[in-house]
This record gives C-alpha cells, structure tokens and sequence, in this order.
C-alpha cells in the first residue's frame, strides 16, 4: 500500500493526538491542522507539518492539500462539549457540520479519496437498547448529536455522488492515555468521569461528583463503554487502511470493548491503583445522562484487523493517572 500523506484535522486535541503518534507508528506520514481551541502544539510531534488554522479556511485547506499532496483525511476536529452545545447550538452546527462540509467540499475538489470522521455514541440518543448496534435508531438527544449525525448523512451522500469513502466511527467513552506518554488529555475544565477523577486523584480538585446513584442498574449509577484512546486511535488507523482496499466501501462502526462499568466501578478501580481512595460526593443526577451505553462492537471486531491492548479499565485509569501526574509537574493543563 503506498502511503501517501494523512491529514489529522484536530491532531493537536486529546483523540487527534493519539492518533498523529498511532499513523507514525504504523509508517504514515503525517500532517496536522489545528485552530488550538483545544489543543496545544506541543504534542504535536517534531517532523510533524503543523498548519494553525480553521478547517473551514479553504484557501488553506486548498493549499495543505496541494503542498503536502494529502491522499487521505482523519477528521477530528470540532466543538464536542455536549451542555455548551445545548446553549450554543449554532456554534456546534458551524464548528461540526458547516466545518466539514467545507473539508468535504476541498477534498472532493482535490481528489482526497478517504475521510475517517470521529463521529460519538451520542448520535444514538437514548438508547432503546444496549449493547447498541450501529443500526439502532439515531435519534440524538443535543445539538452535538445531531451535528455529527447531520455529517455523518452529509459523507454518506458525498460518498455516493464522488470519488470519495468514508469511515464514521462513533466513539464511546474515551479515557486514558498514551502508553508511553508522549500524549494525553489536557484542558481545563474537563467534564469527563476519568478525567475528573484523576485530577481528584493528584489533588487538582478536592473530590469527584458521582451524578446520580438512583439509576436502574446494578448500583444505581450509570454504565459507560470506557475505550482507551491508543486502541481507538489504533481502529482509525485500521479503518483507514480498510477504506484505501476497498475504495468503494464505506464504513459506520461503533467503538468501544462491549464492556459496560459503572461510574462507581471506575472510581473504585482508580482507588486500587492509587491505593487510597479518591474523595467522592454523591450529587443528584445530572440531566440528559441516559443510564447506560454500551457499544456492540462487533462490527468493528468483524470487520477491522483491530486488536486492542488495553481493555481493562485498571489500565486505562492508570495511563490517564499517570499522564495527570506528568501534567502537574509541568504545572499545565
Ligand atoms: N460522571 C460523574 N462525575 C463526573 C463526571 C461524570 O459521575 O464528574 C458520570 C456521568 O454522570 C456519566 C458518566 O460519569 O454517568 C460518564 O460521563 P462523562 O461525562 O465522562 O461521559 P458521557 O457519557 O456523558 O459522554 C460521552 C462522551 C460524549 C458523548 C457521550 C455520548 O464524552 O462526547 O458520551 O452520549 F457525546
């Protein structure tokens, strides 16, 4: 397979990252597009063409395209704050959807044949049933939702019209950290579970909410589908490599392990690995969590040579753990 240059839209945000470090791994050069909303440059690798900037720049995009001879799109970037996007809904609808129409729109002038886009478990709503399945009703409950589910139909139909296929991947709970910790989640004023708890664990908050304990589950409160972020980053890689084999084959897969945990299983693994427990406080339920989410995951399993290497949440909470750790000494993040 030749390898002609990828460009990881977002790759200077927590997913993109992992993402930039898994293509390098796997013999694909790479380059990167940023605005650093979120992101920060350094874990950009060196070597890594870097472009600060909006991906719907076209005249920028034009110009990465042309320059750095792009053969295939990983499309992180975007807004993904899911109560932000219930009081900023046309931000969501132009950071998400207008963004990469405009993407789409360039590589489909450039002849980029292959998008990966980083699609969520949030286009399903609330779900009828779990494990979900990719075929399940999409019935997404905020405008992040339905943002990514609006691009998601918008590839679908490019797809069918261009020389163009496409993957969406639709990420469950990402956690975790770079094995290696040449990257990590940073960002202040994280929301997610493991992240908040880990920032509890090194003393950057002084205790983590539970949201919620009177749900219909085995302990009342809600079960995620955890995924760590160098086994998803690995599935983009994968997928992308399946769409180039198989150019007129699209692809639509759920990503998670099909393991579901509790929000107290979690907390309770992270105090085995620091060996004291991390100060909880159990709040009332926070609106909109559904109860539980849980991937079917064998499409992917099916369908990609993907082989996960940490699925189990010790390891996902001592990766995120340690790379918090790291963060506090630099005095960041
Ligand atoms: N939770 C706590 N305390 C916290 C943070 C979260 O108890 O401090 C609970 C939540 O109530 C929820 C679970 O932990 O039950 C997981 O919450 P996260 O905020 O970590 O993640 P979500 O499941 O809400 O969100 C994830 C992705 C979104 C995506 C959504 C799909 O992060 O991008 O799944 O519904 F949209």
């Amino acid at each position: 397979m030749t390898k002609s240059p990828v460009l990881v839209t977002g790759g200077a945000g927590y997913i993109g990252s992992h993402a930039v470090l898994a293509l390098r791994d796997a013999g694909w050069p790479v380059a990167v597009i940023d605005d650093l909303s979120n992101g920060t440059r350094d874990v950009v690798p060196d070597g890594v063409p870097f472009f600060e900037g909006s991906i719907a720049d076209r005249a920028l995009v034009d110009r990465i395209f042309r320059d750095q001879r792009i053969g295939a799109i990983l499309h992180f970037a975007g807004s993904i704050v899911v109560p932000e996007s219930v009081d900023k809904p046309l931000e969501y609808y132009a950071n998400n959807t207008l963004a990469s129409h405009a993407l789409t729109s360039a590589a489909v002038a450039a002849e980029v044949r292959h998008i990966v886009f980083s699609s969520t478990a949030a286009v399903y709503g609330e779900p009828e049933r779990v494990p979900i399945e990719e075929d399940d009703p999409k019935q997404p409950i905020n405008p992040y939702g339905a943002s990514k589910l609006m691009t998601e139909r918008m590839l679908a139909d490019a797809a069918a019209a261009h020389p163009l296929n496409y993957a969406a991947l639709r990420y469950f709970n990402v956690a975790g950290a770079d094995p290696d910790m040449r990257a990590g989640q940073v960002g202040k004023g994280s929301t997610h579970l493991i992240k908040v708890a880990v920032e509890a664990a090194v003393g950057k908050r002084d205790h983590v909410a539970v949201f919620g304990t009177d749900y219909a589950t085995r302990d009342g409160t809600c079960v995620r589908d955890y995924v760590h972020v160098t086994d998803l980053a690995a599935a983009h890689v994968v997928a992308l490599e399946r769409l180039i084999e198989r150019p007129r084959e699209n692809l639509v897969l759920n990503c998670g392990y099909g393991t579901g945990l509790s929000v107290l299983e979690v907390l309770d693994n992270l105090d085995r690995v620091v060996g004291t427990p991390v100060p909880r406080r159990e709040m009332p339920r926070r609106p909109g969590d559904p109860p539980e989410l849980v991937a079917s995951n064998r499409a992917l399993v099916e369908t990609l040579d993907w082989n996960p290497g940490f699925a189990d949440i010790e390891t996902i909470v001592a990766h995120a753990l340690e790379w918090e750790r790291r963060l506090l000494g630099r005095s960041e993040g």
